[in-house]
């Protein structure tokens, strides 16, 4: 199944990868993995930024060995082949004369940057995005990520299938028994982010998104009719500002254009890749990678405004240790599930139909989405 997974969703599915800001000159790359596909995001001489599959096209070595770094040109470790940023073989040295290097450029890779976030597709074909790029360009206008910095970033490891990662992140029932710090700040109610499945709104998340809208935040509650993606823009506990222990703001200098500092989080998930919380003060982008059948990885980038300064506008510490103990916790209750149900005593028990709305929205999802993958139908519907 953990084949399946990666053949019929991650290997087709558009799939969140980096912020923009994070290459922010010509040359910048990151090399991204998902599964067995390695692949280089780099930003071009003319700003743009394209993905290739990083394998050269000589005898097929990895072009960039490290995670990140910057380069004038990609050059194959190799023997030396040297590609320019737009993937254009540019030199190879001693292949005869018939030898046309226009037909030996990198394989492209499916890649947009939807208002400072970086997207890759690896499918032949990508899935139209058009819509979600739409709606990501409409909600982040407040919010902005390309004139940002990541101020830090965790990759953790969490001994847990992706698809445990993320039901225990679609529901909040399991927040007050494990997340003391985040809930100082986070409301567990699932209405006030639309989740509990009734389709109920709190009237506090209607005031909150009333007051945000108003000045010019969109926030209304917002799902993909295929359902792989949502925003919405859920208030914080009381007069909390962000997630820090004390409630205030943890960067004084504000990375968004709300007129206040309680404008709560913009909440937006994309499957199966990431889930993101836009705060007044930081953003938050969390990416979720499968590594193994009971093994994912968890990123976790710290976004400020990028002319924010460590320690005169925020203390790493603050700003982090709210998050850096929820996703300890987490992966804890996930590695804890994925241990129960490898017994051949589980079963799935009930969902809370208060409490996780969520969680049946995601396995629908998913197994909407592998009825459409292994039959060809445009709608699950059609396929019964
Ligand atoms: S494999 Fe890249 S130059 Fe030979
Ligand atoms: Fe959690």
């Amino acid at each position: 199944m953990f084949q399946v997974d990666l053949d019929l969703i991650w290997y087709r599915d558009w799939l969140f990868s980096i912020p923009a800001c994070e290459i922010p000159k010509a040359g910048s790359y990151v090399v991204p993995e998902v599964g067995v596909y390695s692949v280089v995001i780099v930003r071009g001489s003319d700003g743009d930024i394209r993905a290739f599959h990083n394998s050269c096209r000589h005898r097929g070595s990895v072009l960039c060995k490290s995670k990140k770094g910057t380069g004038a040109k990609l050059v194959c470790p190799y023997h030396q082949w040297t590609y320019e940023l737009d993937g254009r073989l540019l030199w190879a040295r001693d292949m005869g004369p018939d030898f046309d290097a226009t037909k030996h450029g990198l394989k492209p890779v499916h890649c947009r940057h939807l208002s400072g976030m970086v997207y890759i597709c690896l499918a032949e074909d990508a899935p139209p995005l058009e819509e979600l790029a739409a709606e990501t360009a409409r909600y982040l206008a407040p919010h902005d990520l390309e004139n940002s910095k990541v101020a830090f970033e965790s990759t953790i490891i969490e001994n847990g299938n992706w698809k445990l990662v993320w039901e225990n992140n679609r529901e909040c029932y399991h927040c007050a028994g494990n997340h003391p710090s985040l809930c100082r700040t986070f409301p567990e109610d699932p209405r006030t982010i639309g989740n509990d499945g009734s389709g109920e709104i709190a009237g506090l998340q209607q005031q909150h998104s009333a007051r945000c809208e108003a000045a010019g935040a969109p926030s209304a509650y917002k799902i993909a009719e295929l359902g792989d993606w949502r925003f919405v823009r859920t208030p914080l506990l009381d007069t909390a500002e962000s997630y820090s222990m004390d409630g205030r703001v943890a960067v004084t200098k504000p990375n968004s254009s709300l007129p206040f500092r309680d404008g709560g989080a913009l909440l937006k998930f994309k499957y199966p890749g990431c889930w993101t919380h836009f705060l007044s003060d930081h953003i938050l982008l969390f990416r979720v990678t499968p590594i193994s059948a009971t093994q994912s990885e968890v990123c976790t980038k710290w976004l400020v405004h990028k002319d924010a300064v460590e320690g005169q506008d925020y203390d790493l510490k603050r700003l982090t240790e709210v998050w850096i103990a929820t996703n300890d916790e987490d992966r804890e209750v996930v590695e804890n599930n994925q241990r129960g149900i490898r017994s051949p005593a589980y079963q799935p028990g009930p969902s809370s139909p208060t409490h996780e709305g969520d969680n049946i929205q995601f396995v629908d999802w998913y197994a909407a989405t592998m009825i459409r993958a292994i039959t060809g139908t445009a709608s699950p519907l059609a396929a019964e």
